[in-house]
This record gives structure tokens, sequence and C-alpha cells, in this order.
């Protein structure tokens, strides 16, 4: 296998799974990392928390055209093998597993799994085809590397909740793992569409985190989630936000709506326009 940037890469499902399996008849086990590349810190932290419970830690990096929308920006996001390889390198990485677009969808490729439920509203529902795009290529990914664990970070929330469903309904034998998000000293979420930010617009970014914070804080005090979500969307825009697709707090786990803070955890999400770019954001909250 070739190494890029100090770190073995393989291209193929082949090669990935004779690596898996070498270190399986060893006794090892494996944690593994998706992401789309541009890897930041954020990522990096999925990484050091896999060689926290696995000895052999494998990450992909995987532009997936199925999980973009028309419009969005598929030809535009950042592609840096190089770099990558050496972040992964740098962070203890044992694997790069790198496939082409071929490799992942050769000709006749026709199947789609679409996962109900968690992934309808907020993302689901501006993003029509996102979260099957999702969980298709994560369905191929698990089962080409097959794992112990795989670790996904909480800052995409209702991606991990969609991920955990997968698994569970359709009996891949794979521990999901979720991360606490990584976030910069003003608060905001490390993600790779922060570089689409103007020096304004960064400056502007973190009020998506504050105004979370502001509405975990509301219902701490019993207040009702629909006021501190509606005064949460206008501040956001009052902030310099182009727009605001949701802010809404929901259930932790099933993602339905709530209204209070009584007995169960809850999880306010949001999504906004800020110039270029959409951000996401999440935080939870404790009863
Ligand atoms: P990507 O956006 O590259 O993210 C890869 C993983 O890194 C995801 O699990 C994401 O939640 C996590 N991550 C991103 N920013 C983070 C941060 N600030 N703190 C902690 N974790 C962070 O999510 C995807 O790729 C794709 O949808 C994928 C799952 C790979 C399927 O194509």
């Amino acid at each position: 296998m070739r190494a890029v940037g100090g770190v073995a890469v393989a291209r193929t499902v082949a090669a990935l799974r004779t690596q898996v399996r070498e270190w399986r008849a060893q006794g090892l086990g494996v944690a593994f990392v998706p992401t789309m590349g541009a890897l930041h810190d954020g990522h990096l932290s999925l990484v050091r928390a896999g060689l926290e419970r696995a000895d052999r830690v494998v990450a992909s990096v995987f532009v997936n055209p199925a999980q973009f929308g028309p419009g969005e920006d598929f030809s535009r996001y950042p592609r840096q093998e190089e770099a990558d390889a050496a972040l992964l390198a740098g962070a203890g990485c044992h694997l790069l597993f790198a496939p082409g677009v071929a490799e992942m969808y050769p000709p006749g490729f026709a199947t789609t799994v679409t996962v109900g439920g968690v992934s309808e509203g907020l993302c689901g529902a501006l993003r029509p085809g996102h979260f099957a795009g999702v969980a298709t290529v994560v369905a191929k990914l698990l089962l080409q590397c097959l794992p112990d664990i795989a670790l996904f970070g909480e800052k995409d929330y209702q991606q991990l909740q969609v991920i955990r469903r997968l698994v569970r309904d359709l009996d891949i034998p794979v521990g999901v793992v979720g991360v606490p998000t990584v976030r910069e000293a003003d608060g905001l979420a490390l993600s790779s569409r922060n570089r689409y930010l103007s020096a304004e617009e960064r400056r502007i970014a973190p009020a998506l985190h504050r105004v979370l914070r502001e509405v975990a804080a509301g219902l701490g005090r019993g207040e009702p989630a629909l006021d501190l979500c509606r005064r949460a969307a206008e501040d956001l825009l009052a902030a310099g936000f182009l727009s605001v697709d949701y802010v809404e707090a929901r259930d932790a786990e099933t993602l339905s709506a709530a209204g209070k803070l009584e007995g169960r955890p809850l999880r306010i999400l949001a999504a906004a326009r800020l110039g270029g770019a959409r951000l996401i954001d999440n935080i939870g909250v404790e009863p």
C-alpha cells in the first residue's frame, strides 16, 4: 500500500479489507472515522477518541456526491488529500481509506438506504435526499471496513441519530460512538465550511452558539421552547445572519418536537445562512 503524508492509503475496498482482516487476525480492535476531508481538529478529536478505545484507527476521506443536493457545494467542497493525510498521520491514524467515486458507486449502482423518523424535519426537510445519501454511504463504509466501533461528531447531531437508527435497524455489527463538538475559543463549532466565511462573517458566526446557549438557559428556567426559539432566530438575523433555516428544541433521542424541558434530555438545533455558508450547530439540555 502506498503512503501519502506519512499514512498508508487504501484506494479500494479489497485493500481496506485485507488490512483490517490482518489486524483482526492479530487480535487488534479497530475504530473507524468516516469523513469528507478538509480535516480540522474536530475530525482529529474523533481519531483521538478512536485511539483511546481501539488498537488501530482507520479514517476515510470521501466527498460523497449522493448527499449533496443540486445547487449545494459539492464541486467547491475543499479537496486536500496531502494535507489531510499529514494531519491524520500526526494524530496517530493508522490507515486512510480514500476511494474514488467509481469504487463507491460503480456503473449499475442502484441501492439507496432511507431512514424514516429521525431523518424527517430539520435538515432533512430543507435538504431533500441528503440523509438518504448519508445513510447509504455510511452503510457502505461500515460494511466495507467492518470495524468494532465507528465515531461520529455531535456537531452533526441529526446525522448521528440517523446513523444510530440505521445501525440498529440493519443490524450492522458496529458500535456507534458520539463525540462532543470541538469549538473555537469564541464558541464557533469547527467546520470545513467555516472557510467560506469572510473576516466580517467570521466575527458574526459565534452568535449561532450564543443563541443556542440562551435557549438552553431559558428552557432551564421553565420557559416554553417555541418563544425561546423564535427569539433566537430574530437575534441571529439582528446579528447579521442572512436567513435562518430553523432553531428548534427536540427530544435528544427521537428528535420529536419538544415544548418544554420536563423529564427527558433535549437537544436544541439550529441552521442558518451567513454569507455563502450554511452553518449548523446544536447543544444538549439535561432536565
Ligand atoms: P464531515 O462533515 O467531514 O464530518 C466527518 C465527521 O466529523 C462527522 O462525524 C462530523 O460530525 C465530525 N465533525 C465535524 N466537525 C466537528 C466538530 N467541530 N467537532 C466534532 N466532530 C466534528 O459528516 C460527514 O463528513 C459526512 O456526512 C459523512 C458521515 C462522512 C458521510 O459522508
